[in-house]
């Protein structure tokens, strides 16, 4: 027989199968038994977390006859000819048929009935990769749906989603499922399939998914074959590459030491062994954040799942530490992490910040302090801290302001031509900002985080970038030549 990958084996088939999501299942399940089915729905959230496997039971559960407490039975004959190939649950991956010509076949085809159940569903996944001409088809057919359509759109992506989509849908946030959840989740599937392990060695299966059930499953998946017997805390750490968490942790030690010969070594070493800045970054902020919750807290060790030797060494080097150089340390590794998208030279915008910790000692510098106040006390006019309180949370020129604002403080200016064109409005809680397809493509998926984390924390909105009117021959004409006139970078608040 061919293998089949665990994460395809363990598919759950049921509302009850679905782990971490309580929220969502409970709602969904409500919404069968007293049959409040809604006619379009939006799952959105991280990878693997359940989204296409819950879309699929529930499309299975709203036609079962035979329902248990909102799960589909499995047994019926609806149940079992909707297991199989079959013409009323319709799965799409809008990512390879992103096309008008596919919503428009889809409106068509949704006028026909079911042939087995009640209702027809559409899963529509990576949702926020169709065009704007296939979102506008899409569009007329939520509007009026027939009664036996139901519609299940899924995405990671949930700000590329037009808001008069996104207002037509029942959304469902996927969480992150917690690291216990997770690796009791994996030794269930080792039990299942006569797989002996320690405890140790699921837990870090758990911690390294980061929240995500499938690349659980997957790595799981990996250290299946490493080990014949008993899957034991090393071969999970060989397959997830120990060597490079010793050097991280080789790194970190320098770094504690100050010792700048060994960070630059540690650094050139991984960096010359392929090991990616933005990822090396990601481990050692981890690393010290580890040591953190080791020092500060009772119950550290099962906060962090470690096993007794591993985290006998953290709490160690952790009990070494000041705990203000540590919170300095993860304070300056996490804005690194986003620096690192704008640097063309992250290596040496790493170098820098290992540094600068290593030789402070996370105590606040009162003199530093003093000489940036008064710097900026002499120039009044650069001062933009201020910009957070004068915002009104219900205007949206007002809150655009405020995000330009941010943003040039920030120094990350888009092109004149592509502010220009943007508009921007309220609709709900949602802050949408639309322009047209030229400018929307010109913006990318870093620099929409980028404006997101302004929004949430200057009003605490959800943003959502829009399309506007379709593009014509003339305006991308007219864009040409006006990017050709304004290409300059924006450095100044506009006036
Ligand atoms: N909440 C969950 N409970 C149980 N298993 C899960 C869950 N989420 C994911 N899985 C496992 O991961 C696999 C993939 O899940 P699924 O396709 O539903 O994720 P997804 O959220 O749609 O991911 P993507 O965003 O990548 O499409 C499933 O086959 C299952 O084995
Ligand atoms: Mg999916
Ligand atoms: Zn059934």
């Amino acid at each position: 027989m061919n293998y089949v990958a665990l994460y395809r084996k363990y598919r759950p088939d049921t509302f009850d199968g679905v782990i971490g999501q309580a929220h969502i299942v409970e709602t969904l399940k409500n919404q069968i038994v007293h049959d409040k089915v809604s006619h379009a729905y939006l799952f959105t959230g991280t990878r693997g977390t359940g989204k296409t496997s819950t879309a699929k039971i529930f499309a299975k559960a709203i036609n079962c006859i035979n329902n248990k407490d909102g799960n589909p039975c499995l047994k019926c004959e609806v149940c079992k000819t909707l297991s199989g190939n079959n013409m009323d649950i319709i799965e799409m991956d809008a990512a390879s048929n992103n096309g008008v010509d596919y919503a428009r076949d889809i409106r068509e085809k949704v006028q026909y009935p079911p042939t087995t159940g009640r209702y027809k569903v559409y899963i529509i996944d990576e949702v926020h990769m169709l065009s704007q001409g296939a979102f506008n088809a899409l569009l007329k057919t939520l509007e009026e749906p027939p009664a036996h359509a139901v519609f299940v759109l899924c995405t990671t992506e949930v700000h590329k989603i037009p808001a008069t989509i996104l207002s037509r849908c029942m959304r469902f946030d996927f969480r992150l499922v917690p690291t216990p959840v997770l690796a009791q989740h994996i030794a269930w599937v080792f039990d299942k399939e006569g797989k002996q392990y320690t405890q140790d060695a699921v837990n870090a299966i758990a911690v390294a998914a980061e929240g995500s059930v499938r690349d659980s499953l997957s790595i799981a998946d990996r250290c299946y074959t490493v080990s014949e017997d008993c899957l034991t805390y090393d071969s999970v750490m060989s397959v997830l590459g120990v060597s490079s968490r010793q050097k991280t942790a080789e790194l970190a030690r320098a770094v504690i030491a100050n010792d700048t010969a060994g960070i630059l070594m540690s650094v050139n070493q991984l960096v010359s062994e392929g090991k990616d800045i933005a990822r090396l970054t990601k481990d050692l902020a981890t690393y010290f954040r580890d040591m953190l919750i080791a020092k500060t807290c009772s119950n550290a060790q099962q906060i962090l799942m470690s096993p007794d030797d591993v985290y006998k060494s953290i709490k160690a080097l952790a009990d070494s530490v000041d705990v203000n150089k540590l919170l300095y340390a993860v304070d300056s590794l996490s804005r690194l992490e986003g620096d690192l998208r704008y640097s063309i030279s992250p290596q040496i915008l790493m170098e820098a910040v290992l540094l600068r910790v290593a030789s402070s000692s996370g105590e606040v510098d009162y003199q530093g302090l003093d000489r940036r106040l008064s710097r900026l006390e002499r120039q009044p006019s650069n001062v933009n801290a201020d910009t957070l309180l004068i915002v009104d949370r219900t205007n949206a020129n007002s809150i655009w302001s405020g995000v330009k604002a941010e943003i040039d403080r920030l120094g990350k200016p888009l092109l004149t031509a592509v502010w220009k064109e943007i508009k921007p409005s309220l609709s709900g809680d949602d802050f949408v900002v639309s322009c047209n397809e030229g400018e929307y493509n010109l913006i990318s998926t870093e620099y929409l985080q980028l404006l997101q984390g302004i929004v949430t924390r200057l009003v605490g909105k959800q943003l959502v970038l829009q399309k506007t009117t379709t593009v014509t021959t003339q305006d991308v004409d007219k864009q040409l030549r006006q990017l050709g006139d304004n290409v300059r970078f924006e450095n100044k608040t506009q006036k």
